[in-house]
């Protein structure tokens, strides 16, 4: 296929090379944006006065049927174009002639690329969107079910206070409302048509920008012309906000692999989400989980890829800016096929409540409330955490040979130790009776004092679900609204 800049045919590249310049195999992606923003173009060529109206109906005419064509899949991007622009303009040249010939004044493939990566950015994150806000769903519909399963809440890996299943799940909702938020973030910004900056510098032909930017849906036109073909940072900020999407997916997963696992057992993967081995039959493995943990180094791959292939760039277009979108379509197909896989996993988790109950019941997960209980009547803080050490202290000699088995209830080990043997562990328990101060360090009225903003009490969480149930609604009110 000639080349649209070839003045005789065929003339001088080297065939590699030729190929090696090629981005038709990534770009034909833009089949559909190419076509929009062409159809935006050519109408605003026609209203301008630029080109006869005639000339204009033809274009649109031309561009409705490929677009019809690529729609229904049966437009085949030739391999050998040198991308989907020359594409584009040659088989409209093929089916209308002369017609076909005019579509290119007042545009250059600099400006006409910016363009059709924004559309995709912009389709793909809408996609992305709506997907996290499905996860958000699928992961309150699973913490509704766990508003009241205590289980142990982590620092360092080790067993720490009690929460509950629902409010573990929540802190992944918050996580995923913010991802949310970064990509609505990002489309503002990217929200402006780069179209009629030309190949660097506009044109001096009548052009209507606002027109074609109103037509496309944006929300103005780019501010300037050098800049609307050089940069990429939107694309930075989309590859950037999957990177960060699927950081936490990868986090969320890696604790799913660990709540799976015989050592944990908090939960079960379903059968629709698990597989089993070939050679160990007793197995079900999160293989879902795992991959997407195994995915996400794609989108931080592609964030890195974008940011090195700009740092060195010379205003206004260079070549190398050809590869962001490869690195565009990486990231945001990581992005949605580990959201989509995300929603079926959680979907299909089983909680396994008596499992994290006994393992909020072994590890001292009530020692900050034993400390609180007295600061809640006067005793100062370091004072307090000395005697909740105390009380600590007296469980590890129960557990380690007092009789109470390995693991004994605080309950039994207070009582033991009775009033006296109480104060007789620190000063600060003198006068504390074991009937106030055992019911005060069940699991159950741990979390639910921890009735605060953002705490676990099982009244927080309940309302928590309902707002992130009312913020999901919303968000997919106003995409529908905007489409
Ligand atoms: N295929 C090119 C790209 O993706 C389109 C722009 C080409 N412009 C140029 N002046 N060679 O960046």
């Amino acid at each position: 296929m000639a080349k649209i800049w070839e003045t005789k045919a065929g003339a001088g590249v080297d065939p590699f090379i030729d190929e090696f310049l090629s981005s038709v195999q990534a770009d034909s992606r833009l089949l559909r944006e190419d076509l929009e923003g062409s159809l935006a173009h050519a109408a605003m060529l026609g209203r301008t006065g630029i080109i006869p109206e005639a000339t204009a109906a033809a274009l649109a005419g031309g561009l409705s049927e490929l677009a019809a064509l690529a729609r229904a899949g049966s437009l085949a991007v030739d391999p050998g174009a040198e991308d989907v622009h020359s594409f584009v303009e040659a088989e409209l040249t093929r089916r209308l002639g002369d017609a076909g010939r005019s579509l290119h004044a007042g545009r250059s493939r600099n400006d006409q690329v910016a363009l059709d990566l924004r559309l995709w950015m912009r389709r793909a994150s809408g996609e992305v969107s709506a997907t996290i806000l499905d996860a958000i769903d699928a992961l309150c519909a699973l913490a509704s079910r766990g508003l009241t399963a205590v289980m142990p809440g982590y620092t360092h890996m080790q067993r720490a206070q009690a929460v509950t299943f629902a409010h573990h799940l929540l802190a992944w909702c918050a996580a995923l409302e913010r991802d949310h938020g970064r990509f609505a973030d990002a489309e503002a910004r990217a929200d402006e048509c780069p179209l009629g900056a030309c190949a660097l510098a506009g044109t001096g032909l009548p052009i209507d920008r606002e027109l074609c930017a109103r037509e496309l849906g944006f929300a103005r036109p780019s501010r300037n012309s050098m800049d609307a073909v050089a940069d990429r940072d939107a694309a930075v900020e989309f590859a950037s906000c999957a990177a960060t999407l699927l950081m936490h997916l990868s986090r969320f997963c890696e604790e799913i692999v660990l709540w799976a696992s015989s050592e944990f057992g908090f939960v079960r993967v379903g059968p629709s989400c698990s597989t089993g081995s070939s050679v160990m039959p007793q197995k079900r493995n999160p293989d879902p989980a795992e991959l997407i943990r195994g995915k996400s180094g794609r989108a931080y791959g592609s964030l890195v890829a974008l940011l090195v292939m700009q740092k060195g760039l010379p205003l206004a277009y260079d070549r190398d800016l050809q590869e962001d979108k490869a690195l565009v379509f990486e990231a945001g197909d990581t992005a949605l096929s580990c959201l989509r896989a995300f929603c079926l996993l959680v979907a299909s988790l089983e909680p396994q409540a008596g499992r994290m109950r006994d393992a909020a019941e072994s590890g001292c997960l009530w020692a900050a409330d034993a400390a609180e209980f007295l600061v809640s009547r006067g005793i100062p803080f370091r004072t307090a955490y000395a005697a909740g050490r105390a009380l600590v202290e007296a469980w590890v000699r129960a557990a380690e040979g007092g009789g109470f088995g390995r693991n004994p209830a605080i309950a039994g080990v207070i009582a033991a130790l009775g009033e006296a043997g109480l104060a007789g562990l620190h000063p600060a328990w003198a006068g504390v009776s074991p009937g106030e101060l055992v019911p005060y360090l069940s699991l159950e009225a741990c979390i639910a004092r921890r009735d605060l903003v953002g705490g676990p009490a099982p009244a927080r969480t309940a309302s928590e679900i309902g707002r992130l149930a009312a913020f999901t609604k919303s968000e997919r009110g106003r995409t529908r609204d905007r489409v």
